[in-house]
């Protein structure tokens, strides 16, 4: 396939790419606005490929997605797959406003050429649109209810995406994931947070009891679940794709504390995030039955995750050094060491 990759330059999306290329032969363009999120680094081993192309620009230009659909001289595109978002929950609390263009300006941007040019489109989403949950799980047909500007504006996206199914029969369908974890993610989420602190002797700062559950699903895993439902899922239906293993906070940082040979006593409470939500729990079924399956238990992808920080100090020194130290100050009230 030929595949426009939105949002690829970033965590997930840097191995959905690979894993097209690599597993399945695919074509792939990258539209990446390059936030702070997004790094050319991410896509080093793929950048020379044949089959691979980087368009600079945010979904939100329809000039930039153009350019990145209609590949001059080439064969177009025959899908896209859009995983572009601010995906921080803290940043959507402090400054909500990239939140609200990127994801409804911007995934309208993008469904519109893909109405245009009678393109396959999957949108990659998340579990936070149904909010948090005591007990059991969530399936598809849970209701929505998101609690944080980062998952509100991930359900609008959600809902003009099933919009344009219905009103228009654009071949559409959505997967949502749990919690990724991975090589190659930014240092504000909790697991490389966590790692580079201990391996700096910086204190570990968790958020209220850290009794918080998260059902984490390694970034490859999520990677092919989306590959599966854009190759094999309906258009208009929503696919949830769930990890294995359902952990609480306070065992993560535990266990990445001894994987870095770094003493407990970094750990630090601190104020709880506002709306913080407690559970989160995905029904992995509907794409089971596609034939997907998770490949990697937390336990040994926490292992492989955490030596990938310690071996891969090229990837995060720039930005650890860079802008994430005044972000870190804003946000956790202390500079970094
Ligand atoms: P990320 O923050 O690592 O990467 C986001 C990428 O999107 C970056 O490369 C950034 O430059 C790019 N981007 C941002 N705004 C853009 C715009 N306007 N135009 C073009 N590019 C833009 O995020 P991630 O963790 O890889 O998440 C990817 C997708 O997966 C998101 O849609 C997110 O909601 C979803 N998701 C993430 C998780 C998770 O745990 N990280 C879980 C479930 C779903
Ligand atoms: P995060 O990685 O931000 O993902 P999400 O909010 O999308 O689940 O956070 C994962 C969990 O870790 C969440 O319960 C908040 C908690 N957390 C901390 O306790 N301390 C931190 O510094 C961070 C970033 C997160």
């Amino acid at each position: 396939m030929r595949l426009v990759v939105c949002g690829g330059a970033g965590f997930i999306g840097s191995h959905f790419a690979r894993v097209r290329m690599r597993e399945h032969g695919d074509e792939v363009a990258v539209l990446d606005k390059l936030t702070y999120a997004g790094r050319e680094e991410n896509l080093k081993d793929l950048s020379s490929q044949d089959g691979f192309r980087f368009v600079h620009g945010g979904i939100e230009d329809p000039q930039a997605v153009a350019r990145a659909l209609d590949a001059d001289g080439g064969a177009p595109a025959d899908a896209i797959v859009n995983f572009a978002a601010e995906t921080h929950v803290d940043r959507s609390i402090a400054e909500p406003d990239a939140f609200v263009r990127t994801h409804a300006l911007g995934t309208y941007v993008l469904l519109e050429a893909a109405r245009e040019r009678g393109l396959r489109y999957v949108q990659v989403s998340t579990d936070e649109v149904y909010g948090s949950i005591e007990v059991g799980t969530f399936t598809e047909s849970s209701p929505l209810r998101p609690s944080s500007p980062y998952s509100a504006t991930k359900t609008g996206a959600d809902l003009l995406v099933q919009s344009y199914f219905h009103t228009y029969g654009l071949q559409a369908s959505i997967c949502r994931g749990s919690n990724n974890y991975g090589s190659y993610q930014y240092p504000e989420k909790l697991i490389p947070l966590m790692v580079l602190n201990a391996l700096h002797g910086d204190p570990l700062p968790v958020y209220g009891d850290g009794k918080q559950v998260r059902n984490w699903i390694h970034a490859t895993d999520f990677a092919r679940a989306i590959g599966c439902v854009l190759e094999l899922g309906k258009p208009g239906e929503i696919y949830n794709a769930g990890g294995p293993d359902e952990v609480p906070n306070m065992d993560v940082v535990k266990r990445i504390l001894e994987l870095c040979d770094a003493d407990e006593s970094l750990i630090e409470h601190v104020e709880d995030r506002p709306g913080h939500d407690r559970r989160y729990s995905l029904s992995s079924a509907k794409v089971r039955a596609l034939g997907w399956e998770p490949r990697v238990r937390f336990a040994e992808g926490l292992e492989q995750t955490v030596a990938w920080y310690r071996e891969n100090t090229w990837w995060w020194e720039p930005i650890r050094s860079g802008d994430y130290r005044a972000y870190y100050e804003r946000q956790y009230g202390r500079a970094l060491s």
